[in-house]
């Protein structure tokens, strides 16, 4: 049994990015100084926003990332790239249109993938992360439910990149974005429980007291797959990057001053 992931309470959503930003450009720059690349796995949501914005700024004030290669954890199914709110775009507007990163080492899932091709395309995302060397660092969102990338309540800890049918909860959290809950994709290709745990390390971010009473339920000791952010107790290098208000449950975890 794998220790508690460990909580890092931070001040304010901005220190958080701000340190797991630092810790990817030491990653990042550490690796280019020997000729090593890196491979980083990343996620989307109003959460990263802060991350991906410092890590722009640390490509502005110098730092390379032509050695890294990404794959993004999920996309909705049925979204072309260029829809507004295809993770492809969001990935892109936030990051990768800033950064110097090969286009050809950064992986999305493609929601535009017909039906009967899904299969082999899923198993094919698989391959070319083990091609990559497997994924260095991890960073996770969370949702309300406790999904981590689209892996809903229910998900298996055996699942490799999949097709995914979406929670009533994520619909309707992402119905504002859409306009409305029927302009939400139901199903969405993600990255499986199986493939995130097999990262080298992971951080889990989260913000806002939104996330205050599933970040209390992660971090409880007991591993169930109606909740499957506490997959991540399984994993030996995890660690949860909060800020005061979604860390405001953890008081008994963190232990006194
Ligand atoms: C989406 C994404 C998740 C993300 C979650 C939380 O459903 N698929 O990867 O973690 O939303 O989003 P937010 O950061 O906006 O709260």
């Amino acid at each position: 049994m794998a220790s508690l992931p460990s909580p890092h309470l931070f001040p304010s959503a901005e220190a958080a990015s701000k340190a797991l930003a630092s810790e990817i450009g030491e990653l990042v720059a550490s690796r280019a100084a020997t000729g090593q690349p890196v491979v980083l796995g990343l996620a989307t949501g109003s959460t990263p926003i802060g991350l991906y914005a410092e890590l722009v700024r640390l490509h502005r004030n110098g730092l390379s990332f032509a050695n890294v290669t990404t794959f993004n954890l999920d996309e909705y199914l049925g979204l072309p790239r260029d829809h507004k709110e295809s993770y492809w775009h969001f990935m892109h507007d936030h990051l990768f249109d800033h950064l110097d990163i090969p286009r050809e080492k950064i992986h999305i899932p493609d929601g535009s993938i017909p039906e009967e091709d899904l299969p082999n395309y899923c198993s094919e995302y698989e391959n070319a992360i083990a091609r990559s060397g497997g994924i260095d660092l991890q960073v996770l969102g969370i949702g309300r439910n406790g999904h981590i990338g689209f892996n809903e309540p229910g998900a298996s800890s055996e699942s490799y990149t999949h097709v995914t049918t979406l929670n009533e909860i994520t619909i309707a959290d992402a119905a504002d974005s859409f306009g409305s809950p029927q302009n939400v994709p139901v199903r969405a290709i993600t990255m499986g429980v199986r493939t995130i745990l097999e990262a080298r390390r992971v951080v889990l971010l989260a913000f806002g007291k939104s996330k205050a009473g599933i970040i209390r339920r992660a971090l409880t000791p007991g591993v169930t797959s109606e909740v499957p952010a506490t997959y991540l107790q399984l994993h030996q290098d995890v660690s949860f990057f909060v800020d005061e208000e979604a860390g405001s449950g953890l008081r008994e975890q963190l232990g006194p001053e």
